[in-house]
């Protein structure tokens, strides 16, 4: 070996063995959409490359409910393997005792993002989780199948019933024997209670429990919603969707099956992949509205943040790996390439981010007036409050029983799990 080399080769053992000293093996559980690991995998690289940590994701399936029944029992149980979570918007209350507080680690940042999501991760005043992104669905439509038989992007679910019957109907006849009016999450899962409590409020019926703790999903609204959602089963939206996830409604979209589809901002940047049937044939609009006294358009609330537990064997290094992972840095790269929506207020005038996802900027009023399903009011009953509600919308779209029968015995259900109180 020659001098220069040896030394260097002497000087790279010597930066790695002071390295090495403090280095630590993580481990980040993530279920996620799309190609979400993939891009977890590359910043991962970049944080061992600056830290000299190692961190290893283990893999999850997407859908938000079987993480949490799995996290849940790990955690119970004082799993010491997993350092760091990737937790959705909904858990906070429901998971606070098992993960540290981040509130002094993240002093100098939480500032950075919209304090509303800071505080919906902020439990009798512990920060529980970091914010990663955040999220508020879209109504996706075909920009070329509306221009063909002229028609306009629908304000009300009405409208788009009709629009979704005549361009599918339109298209099945011209060949397309696949076509679909409308592809949704119908799935007896969390994206069911997401999708549903859209429908509800868009119809002026309530959030299912209010922030005041009071039960209010038996509402004649709120049937009038349900009953318009049966109505799309089997006409605009295939029998199949009764069990759709995201994965499920943006596979059909994306062979360029759907007129309509509703879902997250993650499937903008998918949508426009160089293998995607749609690239460039598609826009996104904020979702119809109901009918009636207090019709708006709804969107869900939804996001993604970075928990670390308690039963962590290396807390310092896994706070390090939550503050970069929710970093500004990151959110950037994400908001790129995932289409993920920031919660650091600044990436919203970001240039760069404007230009490659234009749904970003005109997301932001959208996620500001965004519902939040009551999982804070509901506190550690959540889980189970949302899984009566999507099995009584299910159960409607299936047609075991009408919507009105459905949800009065929904609010008998909830009001004797809440007891004397959430
Ligand atoms: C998205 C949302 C999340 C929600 C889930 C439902 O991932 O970000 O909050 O619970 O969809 O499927």
């Amino acid at each position: 070996m020659k001098m220069k080399s040896l030394i260097a080769a002497l000087l790279a053992s010597a930066t790695l063995g002071v390295v090495a000293a403090q280095a630590a093996d993580l481990a980040v559980v993530s279920g996620d959409t799309g190609n979400g690991l993939e891009f977890l995998r590359s910043q991962l690289d970049r944080f061992e490359q600056e830290t000299g940590n190692k961190v290893t994701i283990v893999p999850m399936p997407s859908s938000t409910t079987d993480q949490f029944g799995q996290y849940k029992l790990w955690l119970a149980a004082g799993n010491a393997d997993i350092d760091v979570y990737q937790t959705d918007v909904i858990w906070a209350p429901q998971l606070a005792d098992q993960f540290l507080d981040l509130a002094d680690a993240a002093k100098d940042v939480v500032g950075e993002h919209f304090p509303s999501i800071i505080e919906s991760q902020t439990v009798n005043g512990k920060l529980v989780a970091l914010p990663a992104f955040t999220d508020a669905p879209a109504l996706y439509y075909r920009k070329d199948l509306l221009d063909k038989y002229g028609k306009s992007v629908p304000k009300t679910w009405s409208e788009l019933a009709a629009t979704a019957k005549e361009v599918q109907d339109g298209e099945r006849a011209a060949g397309n024997a696949d076509m679909q009016g409308f592809v949704f999450q119908g799935n007896a899962y969390e994206g069911l209670t997401c999708d549903a409590l859209e429908w509800v409020k868009s119809y002026g019926g309530g959030q299912i429990i209010e922030a005041d703790g009071s039960i209010s999903i038996n509402n004649p609204q709120a049937v009038a919603a349900l009953e318009q959602a049966k109505s799309w089963i089997g006409t605009i939206a295939p029998q199949g969707v009764l069990s759709y996830q995201e994965e499920e409604s943006r596979g059909v979209w994306q062979l360029g099956n759907a007129v309509f589809m509703r879902n997250w901002p993650y499937a903008y940047q998918l949508g426009n992949g160089d293998d995607s049937a749609v690239k460039g044939k598609f826009d996104v609009a904020p979702l119809p509205a109901g009918e009636g006294e207090g019709a708006r358009s709804a969107a869900t609330l939804g996001g993604w943040n970075v928990a670390v537990s308690k039963y962590s064997k290396n807390p310092d290094e896994a706070i390090k790996l939550a503050l970069f992972l929710s970093s500004k840095d990151v959110q950037k790269e994400r908001a790129i390439k995932q289409s993920n929506l920031p919660t650091i207020v600044a990436l919203y005038d970001d240039a760069d981010i404007a230009e490659s996802q234009p749904i970003i900027p005109n997301w932001k009023e959208v996620f500001q007036n965004a519902v939040p399903r009551p999982s804070a009011p509901a506190k550690v009953k959540y889980n189970e409050v949302s899984s009566l509600f999507w099995s009584a919308v299910h159960e409607t779209l299936s047609g075991k029983g009408t919507a009105a029968e459905n949800l009065e015995l929904l609010e008998a259900k909830l009001t004797e799990l809440k007891g004397d109180a959430w």
